[in-house]
């Protein structure tokens, strides 16, 4: 069955559309049955394309963001996906703040898939251009964290 994955920043632009990108690659090449998707907690960005040095740092890994166009968080993403992966700990707080009491959908930390000390992914938005790199490397760890953690789950 299709496990269905929302990543969760604030603006929807840098770090999970990042992660929506990286996760696809990473699901295609280790063949599991993903459904990924990304939305923001605020709506300044809807309709916008990743900002254009993420879409740059991670073009440069070989992964396409140029297509993704940002979104909000909607009441039915509750329902619909199995994980909303938060990028930090106060967007987990916002989805946590916002659901509704029946949701069916796992709110986690995306990092605490990782082997790393690190829980959250730092918003590189408004810092120097090293922090896409540094935002990709923890993304491209919780991506294969998360895909083992998928495994042992089905196991
Ligand atoms: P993101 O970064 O949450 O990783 O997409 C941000 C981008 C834009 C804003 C905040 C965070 N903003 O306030 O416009």
């Amino acid at each position: 069955m299709t496990t269905k994955v929302l990543f969760v920043c604030l603006g929807n632009i840098c770090r999970s559309p990042a992660a929506e990108g990286v996760l696809r690659a990473k699901a295609r090449a280790r063949g599991f049955d993903v459904y990924i998707d990304s939305a923001g907690t605020g709506a300044w960005h809807v309709g916008d394309p990743p900002d254009a040095r993420m879409i740059a740092a991670a073009g440069k890994r070989g992964y396409d963001l140029s297509h993704q166009r940002a979104r909000k968080v909607d009441l039915a993403d509750f329902y619909e996906f199995d994980y909303l992966l938060a990028m930090d700990l106060s967007n987990q707080t916002d989805l946590l703040e916002t659901s509704p009491p029946n949701r069916t959908a796992d709110i986690r930390l995306f990092l605490d898939f990782a082997e790393c000390d690190t829980r959250e992914t730092p918003d590189p938005y408004y810092g120097a251009a090293g922090g896409f790199e540094q935002v990709l490397d923890l993304i491209e760890m919780g991506a294969e964290g998360f895909l083992d953690h998928l495994e042992n789950e089905s196991e």
